[in-house]
């Protein structure tokens, strides 16, 4: 269903943009986080010490509207961005979403999708599809309840999560990605787990190294599980073979398991960062734009939205912000993470 009938799809292109940063890489993906609330508190991204009862998230008179949130979408598109993936916090405690996706899915041309946490996904799936979502990727970190509701942090079970994974696929948000951040001493033992059950069901999983993201969650080195190890733990029950990736600077590379039951993936951003090829834009909660998952503060576009400034005059912000961009935390990251106060993965939205 189409939620804006009456509204013909967008027929201009986006025009050819030589946009570039100050490494020659081009702007080819907008993150927006729409909410920075999540109903779980997994403990490598929500502490419940820091976001307890009395943690100030932002007030709605902050958050961005729908219809400013379109607004800079089209701008963003016509700068060359192909993909606009909908990001928390947990994206669909934000209410009437479906609305924002049926106003998103009108810009043609776009791989519009989204991250979730799967919590409401058996609910809303068909929902989603209907306005207009054309894929999801949904996090889940075990297959044991006590496992991941130690992860969660809010007693959440597995089961309900799979429910909506099924629910999705049934609904047509296909490939649904499935997101396993991998701490070591927490969940590795639910690597092997985790592939024997998604392989042949024609989801991708996908490994991901345990980031210093944020100030809060106490990353050490010695807490990454690295994807060569999580490969060589596969592949040693299952045996896997590389495969292309499908674009440039596709974060996720890419495994195929020999006998053709399907594939996953492993996300390396510690060990093989992919800043070289990273054309990421995020835009907060509350309108700000972030260049990088690590940088340590934004540009504020919803000033500029609310003091009235027109199309060409946003456009020209996001331009000169991205032409002097540089940043590549990951590739000169240590074996130490820096103690400078990052934003969080909640608030900005991995
Ligand atoms: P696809 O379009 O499905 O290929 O999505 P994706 O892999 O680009 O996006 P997704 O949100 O699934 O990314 C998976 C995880 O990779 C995120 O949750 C982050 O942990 C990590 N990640 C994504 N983008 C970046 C990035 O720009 N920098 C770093 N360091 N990590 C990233
Ligand atoms: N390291 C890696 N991935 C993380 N995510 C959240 N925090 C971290 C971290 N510290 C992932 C979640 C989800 C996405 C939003 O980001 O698991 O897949
Ligand atoms: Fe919520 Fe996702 Fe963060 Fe977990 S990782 S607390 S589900 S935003
Ligand atoms: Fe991009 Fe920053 Fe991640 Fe590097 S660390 S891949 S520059 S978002």
């Amino acid at each position: 269903m189409n939620l804006n009938p009456l509204q013909p799809k967008e027929s201009s292109p986006p025009a050819v943009s030589a946009l570039r940063d100050t490494l020659g890489r081009p702007l080819r993906d907008l993150r927006i986080s729409v909410t920075d609330r999540c109903n779980f508190r997994c403990v490598y991204c929500m502490p419940k010490e820091v976001f307890g009862k009395d943690y100030a998230f932002l007030e709605r008179k902050a958050l961005l509207t729908f219809e400013e949130i379109t607004r800079l979408a089209r701008v963003f598109h016509r700068l060359g961005i192909e993909k606009i993936r909908l990001t928390g916090g947990e994206p669909l405690v934000r209410r009437n979403l479906e609305q924002l996706i049926g106003m998103l899915s009108q810009i043609r041309g776009l791989d519009l999708t989204l991250t979730t946490n799967g919590s409401s996904l058996a609910k809303k799936a068909q929902s989603l599809k209907a306005a207009g979502l054309q894929r999801i990727t949904v996090s889940l970190d075990a297959l044991d309840d006590p496992t991941f509701m130690r992860m969660n942090d809010v007693d959440f079970p597995v089961g309900k999560v799979l429910e909506g994974i099924d629910a999705a696929a049934a609904a047509g948000l296909r490939p649904v990605k499935v997101n396993m951040v991998v701490k070591r001493g927490l969940n590795e033992a639910s690597i092997l787990p985790m592939a024997r059950f998604f392989r042949g069901r024609g989801h991708v999983l996908r490994f991901i190294e345990y980031m210093d993201v944020g100030a809060t969650n106490g990353w050490r080195m010695d807490d990454v599980v690295t994807a060569r190890e999580i490969v060589e733990m596969i592949d040693a029950e299952m045996p896997l073979e590389p495969a292309d990736s499908h674009y440039r600077g596709e974060v996720a590379e890419r495994w195929r398991y020999r006998d053709g039951s399907g594939e996953i993936g492993v996300i390396a951003s510690v060990t093989q960062a992919f800043c070289r090829d990273c054309t990421r834009a995020r835009i907060s909660t509350e309108g700000k734009l972030y260049t990088c998952l690590f940088a340590t503060s934004g540009h504020d576009l919803r000033s500029l939205l609310r003091e009235g400034a027109g199309d060409a005059e946003i456009e020209s912000a996001i331009r000169a912000i991205w032409g002097a961009r540089s940043d590549r935390y990951s590739e000169v990251r240590t074996s130490q993470t820096v103690e400078v106060k990052k934003i969080e993965m909640s608030y900005i939205g991995g």
